[in-house]
């Protein structure tokens, strides 16, 4: 099944409203030669003036993470409604970052996921395993584990448009990336897993990205391979050189 590629740049915590500005504008001008759909997940504080400069353009807009309430009481939290109300039409969620730094768990992520769709956010639900589970062959239970608690409760209907990140923990920001090879293994598995879940249309549909170092320079290899289709790119995405390269893959 043809499934249309993404790619897509998170920010992380970078970027001010000056240089969100900037890279926005560069990008909007891609060629975007291969119809990916692109798009780009800022920080909270670029969030609504991105999505407000991005509007009629070709660039999608994302939030990196919601609170799983609609408003309450949640010092610094910033809820799906709000996310949604700045302009995202998208939402990460369980990053690696927010998993080991912030502490996400599994049933954190699930209501996150409830609050999402509550508000037709679109969601790249983030997994990957830490070197130490893959050097101890847990790779796939690691994975799997996150698909199925994270998403738990969930319909193939109610999850429609889900996009999977698989960013394995040890090549995030390391410059390690894993081999095409590897994400494809891994790629694979996800589909199964998804299709024994969903059922195979679902699984066909669903679009899976790759996440972890991925650069101008290894994205053709990557993007090769039949189980992956598309990138989360963090560190080259700030810079709108690479990134267009890295839209304009070959
Ligand atoms: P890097 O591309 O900087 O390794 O980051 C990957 C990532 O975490 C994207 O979400």
């Amino acid at each position: 099944m043809k499934r249309t590629p993404i790619i897509a740049g998170n920010w992380k915590m970078h970027n001010t409203l000056a240089e969100s500005t900037a890279l926005v504008e560069a990008l909007k001008k891609t060629t975007n030669k291969n119809k990916a759909e692109i798009i780009v997940a800022p920080s909270f504080t670029s969030l609504a003036k991105v999505a407000e400069l991005a509007k009629g353009s070709i660039l999608q807009v994302s939030a990196q993470d919601i609170h799983w309430e609609d408003k309450g009481a949640f010092t610094s939290a910033v809820s799906p409604v709000q996310a949604k109300d700045a302009g995202a039409t998208h939402t990460i969620l369980g990053h690696s970052e927010r998993r080991s730094v912030f502490g996400d768990t599994d049933e954190i992520l699930n209501k996150k996921v409830a609050a999402a769709l509550r508000h037709n956010l679109t969601i790249i639900f983030c997994v990957g395993e830490t070197l130490q589970e893959r050097e101890e062959n847990k790779t796939l239970d690691v994975i799997n584990g996150q698909i199925e608690n994270g998403l738990k409760g969930f319909t193939a209907e109610q999850l429609k448009g889900l996009i999977i990140a698989y960013e394995p923990v040890w090549a995030i920001g390391t410059g390690k990336t894993a081999t095409p090879e590897q994400a494809q293994e891994v790629h694979a598995a996800i589909r199964a897993t998804l299709a024994k879940k969903y059922g195979d249309n679902f699984a066909q549909a669903t679009r899976i990205l790759y996440g972890g170092s991925v650069k101008d320079t290894n994205v053709d290899e990557i993007m090769a391979k039949p189980d992956v289709d598309g990138a989360l790119v963090g560190g080259q995405s700030l810079i709108a050189e690479k990134f267009d390269r890295i839209i304009n893959f070959n």
